[in-house]
């Protein structure tokens, strides 16, 4: 495993490679790596010849009230876990070359990024769209994986990706669970026992809903009310939005389509805020 954190000898590792007909691909991540990113990294190494894993905790998708201060960071642990997997690269940047003094581009999205989590979350995707397409132009990727459980950021960089000509193919890996069933993710290392318990609701509320269309319940606004209402009977979970919407532009259905619907959720677990989401 080679660790790269200039931006230069990223671009250059990678164009040596490209060089010699190897395909790149790229697992960008904000580090506090858990099985859902080493799934990402199998699947990665499927599709590529080289694994290069980023590891950029990026400030401009977190509003001043968000938690980027206390984002969870564990540098040599994931350092440990990308050597233990036989990532090739990983490139972990410094926040002043990636958003240098003069930084006054960004790149924004007028539609996906407005909806669901883009709703309280107003410049978040403009951060992710800016992070991932500097990521791209010095990773060089022929393919980019990402997971499912951020299923509205998977669908605005496929977008990214098309409307402004990448030529990379998106890679979405599953949503990996527990064996309880709660999403991975690195915000889960600051739940307690006890708020743990409770974020649990949240894939049971959805697997509620599931079962509904599995009697033959496709109305929209039943399903989401079945997910408000098991959410509720949490004093601690408050709902942010429950919406079923198309999993190609994430806007909102009426009915179910199986296997084209997706049920997301956001919620605030006292100050955390977690999301989840499974294809009906
Ligand atoms: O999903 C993440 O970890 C981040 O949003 C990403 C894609 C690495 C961009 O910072």
């Amino acid at each position: 495993m080679r660790l790269i954190k200039s931006v230069e000898e990223m671009q250059q590792a990678s164009l040596e490679c490209r060089m010699m007909g190897r395909k790149i691909a790229c697992v960008p991540t904000m580090g506090a790596l858990h099985e859902g990113h080493l799934s990402l990294f199998e699947q990665a190494k499927e599709s590529a010849d080289v694994v290069v894993v980023s590891i950029f905790v990026n400030p401009t998708q977190f509003a001043p009230n968000e938690d980027f201060h206390s984002y969870p960071r564990d540098l040599d642990r994931d350092l440990g876990i990308c050597q233990e997997k036989a990532v090739d690269f990983v490139f972990l940047p410094e926040a002043d070359d990636m958003y240098p003094p003069d930084h006054s581009f960004f790149v924004g999205e007028e539609e996906i990024s407005k909806i669901l989590c883009g709703v309280s979350r107003p410049n978040h995707f403009r951060g992710v769209s800016t992070i991932c397409t500097k990521l791209f132009n010095i990773i060089l990727p022929d393919f980019v994986v990402v997971g499912m459980k951020d299923a509205q950021q998977a669908v605005l960089l496929n977008r990214l990706i098309r409307n402004l000509h990448f030529p990379i193919e998106l890679i979405v890996g599953p949503t990996v669970r527990d064996d309880d069933g709660l999403a991975l993710s690195s915000r889960n290392m600051g739940l307690s026992e006890s708020q743990r318990k409770e974020a649990l609701k949240i894939y049971q509320a959805l697997c509620s809903a599931q079962q509904l269309t599995e009697k033959g319940i496709i109305n929209s606004d039943r399903l989401i009310a079945e997910v408000t209402n098991h959410l509720g009977q949490s004093l601690r979970l408050r709902v942010i939005y429950v919406k079923a919407v198309n999993l190609d532009d994430m806007k909102d259905v009426r009915e179910v389509t199986s296997g084209q619907t997706l049920l997301a959720v956001a919620v605030w677990m006292d100050q955390l805020r977690l999301i989840d989401n499974i294809v009906l």
